[in-house]
């Protein structure tokens, strides 16, 4: 049972789609004051779990930390950030009580979980404007589904998005994406997509391309679908302020552009330099917006990756301005009188400034809301509007779209990727662990930038990513300018990648099923153990396992120099390797602790107890697939239903997309 309790003024974010009725006063999960805005506290026993908050940083179980929902442009993912891209609040409290907690509220707020003590919650935000649901049902997972189903059905991509997709940040030219199309096939590495960063712009300007490099895009779109790729383009939030461009000059006539509360347009840096942005929570620009994506549709262009959307600020004008301010008074101090810290603490706190996003506005059916209130909405609009305009561009089309920054309601429109990540091992475990809070709160096509984004990578770690990678519905690699190249054809042995990107083929018609299930049954497709084997006391704290579909249990290798790893099965379960020569190794395993050993070339599975799964034999594109001709692992006499559809239409429910195998 949901109810809503609506405190002062909300915003209406649009997060929940689904009626939901309201009650008056305070529920009883907590104590609430309202003596300095918001301040929702309960008690937290010891046996209490905290789970949710999507693609929030550190644990599954959210205990024993603070986090903070800002949506941030922070490449640093350490273990004490707190926040990252994404606003996600929704929250579970399992243990002595059983609850779900909605705080929908698109500014700043705080989620204190046993941090300042150990037996607290609380939940603190500035303005007593926000609307509370409380989800109450005799599962965590009755709960999750309950919320899910009220903020309407997760965004379901085009079947070709389940491939594998090769980007990086620095891939310029025709030859450069030829290179990599070309290396893939002569090593029979499967490949579906290649995603084109900022430069493929001209001078980063969104919905250009630049000619020099792409003297005919249509048709070199074209030529990448002969070889069964698809490119798929970024699109980062500020647009370019410069004459001439047909984008940033219309949107200055038609006052789609942010602006400050003088009426001024509010100038941020971003890669294009100056820029303006559009004001998505205004729906006529956030259709004039979305309409721009045509430009790309019209040329061949199946999916897009939007970026830069919380709006990342490199820094404004106001802020350099009290910058160079700063340093001039300095300078007429004289160098033996320089305020150091006083000097970098201004120049670093450029970026991604609080001042900053209190400087601009949006125009919201006539009302002047000012940014920094509803901050978190920026990057679920921007992806909102690039929905909107595939579903009136192309009615009943999918369009594969994700997006860096997001809030609930954006999972109805796209999928997320987590961002600049590094290329560590601890960040292969805080990708498996970010899974089920992201699914939780309707975020299933997502991943992270497998191989690692920042940082110098290493052979073993990409492989070992890669093998996590397989399982995730969005399986990229991607990396930063300037650090080592990774494609699969930097390093020795490339059939040790052909087979474990090849595996992800072969389970295609396993994880689409999987994807499909959850989407359209408000599932999650990954759940920590402690869902599943609720009265199991070892299951439940396990971080570094977790259920995939209603079959599998995976367990990947993240540490360095590992043969295998420790696993603990929560049942009886057949532990199966893809062994690099394209068998299976399996065995079945006791319900216990055990240690099995994983090759760098080898992918684990663990189905559980009289179940079964679906393989496919290798292929290199999703359209070459064998759909149709299915082999299974798994327990003697098990079924299972395949979901199967042509990748483009949005007629889920037909039958026919359902076949029972054995
Ligand atoms: C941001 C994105 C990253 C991209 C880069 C350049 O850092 O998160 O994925 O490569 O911008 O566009």
């Amino acid at each position: 049972m949901i109810s809503k309790y609506i405190f002062g003024h909300p915003f209406d974010t649009e997060a929940v789609v689904e009626a939901v009725e309201i009650k008056s006063g305070c529920p009883e999960t907590g104590t609430f004051d309202f003596s300095d805005g918001f301040c929702f506290t309960c008690p937290l026993e010891k046996e209490d779990r905290v789970y949710g908050l999507g693609g929030a940083n550190r644990g599954i179980n959210k205990r024993g930390y603070v986090y903070e929902s800002d949506c941030s442009d922070n490449p640093n993912h350490h273990e004490d950030v707190r926040s990252l891209y994404a606003a996600h609040n929704f929250i579970l409290l399992t243990g002595s009580r059983l609850v779900g907690l909605f705080f929908d509220y698109p500014s700043f707020m705080r989620f204190d979980i046993g941090y300042t003590r150990q037996d607290m919650l609380q939940v603190t935000c500035k303005e007593a404007n926000l609307n509370l649901y409380v989800i109450e049902g005799d599962s965590p997972l009755d709960i999750i589904r309950q919320f899910r189903h009220s903020i309407g059905r997760s965004y379901i991509p085009p079947k070709f998005a389940f491939g594998f997709g090769q980007s990086r940040w620095g891939y310029k030219t025709r030859e450069d994406f030829r290179t990599v199309v070309k290396k893939h096939r002569e090593h029979h590495v499967p490949l579906d997509m290649v995603y084109m960063d900022i430069d493929y712009m001209q001078d980063y300007m969104d919905f250009t391309v630049n000619e020099e490099n792409f003297p005919d895009f249509a048709g070199f779109v074209q030529e990448m679908k002969d070889e069964g790729v698809r490119m798929i383009p970024i699109i980062d939030a500020g647009v370019k302020i410069k004459e001439g461009y047909s984008v940033y000059e219309e949107g200055v006539e038609k006052g789609y552009f942010c602006q400050k509360e003088d009426g001024e347009l509010f100038s941020a840096a971003v890669w294009p330099g100056y820029t303006h942005f559009p004001d998505v929570l205004n729906k006529e620009a956030r259709a004039w917006f979305g309409d721009h994506y045509r430009f790309l549709v019209d040329q061949g262009i199946e999916g897009f990756w939007n970026d830069m959307n919380e709006p990342s600020i490199f820094y404004s004008e106001e802020g350099m301005k009290e910058a160079m301010e700063l340093v001039a008074q300095i300078e007429e101090k004289g160098q033996e009188n320089v305020p150091f810290f006083q000097m970098m603490g201004k120049l670093q706190s450029l970026s991604n400034s609080h001042e900053d996003y209190a400087r601009f506005y949006h125009n919201v059916d006539g009302a002047m809301i000012r940014h920094d209130k509803v901050h978190n909405l920026f990057g679920y609009n921007m992806t909102r509007a690039a929905g909107e305009a595939f579903a009136r561009m192309v009615p009943g089309k999918r369009f594969l779209l994700f997006s860096r920054s997001s809030y609930i309601g954006m999972h109805r429109y796209g999928g997320i990727w987590t961002g600049d990540n590094k290329s560590w091992w601890s960040h292969i475990l805080l990708n498996l662990k970010m899974l089920p809070s992201l699914n939780m709160c309707g975020f299933l096509y997502v991943g992270a930038d497998l191989g690692g984004f920042g940082c110098d990578t290493t052979r073993d770690l990409v492989l070992r990513w890669l093998a996590l990678g397989v399982f995730t519905p969005l399986m990229r690699n991607h990396s930063a300018l300037g650090t080592r190249e990774q494609e699969f054809y930097q390093f020795e042995d490339p059939q040790d990648f052909a087979h474990v990107i090849g595996v992800r083929y072969r389970l295609i018609p396993y994880l689409y099923t999987a994807y499909m299930k959850a989407a359209l049954t408000d599932d999650m497709m990954f759940k920590p153990l402690a869902f599943v084997y609720p009265e199991d006391e070892m299951a439940v704290r396990i971080e570094d396992q977790l259920m995939l579909g209603d079959e599998c249990m995976i367990a990947p290798v993240y540490t360095q120099n590992a043969d295998g790893r420790v696993v603990y099965l929560p049942e009886r379960m057949m532990f199966v390797k893809f062994l690099p020569d394209g068998s299976l190794y399996t065995e079945i395993m006791e319900k216990g602790l055990h240690y099995v050993e994983v090759a760098l070339n080898e992918v684990p599975l663990f189905i559980r107890e009289n179940c079964c799964i679906p393989l496919a034999d290798a292929a290199e594109t999703v359209e070459t697939l064998d759909t149709k001709h299915l082999s299974t692992v798994g327990f003697d006499g098990a079924s299972f239903t395949v979901y199967d559809d042509d990748g483009f239409g949005m007629e889920y429910e037909d039958p026919g997309h359902y076949t029972t195998i054995k």
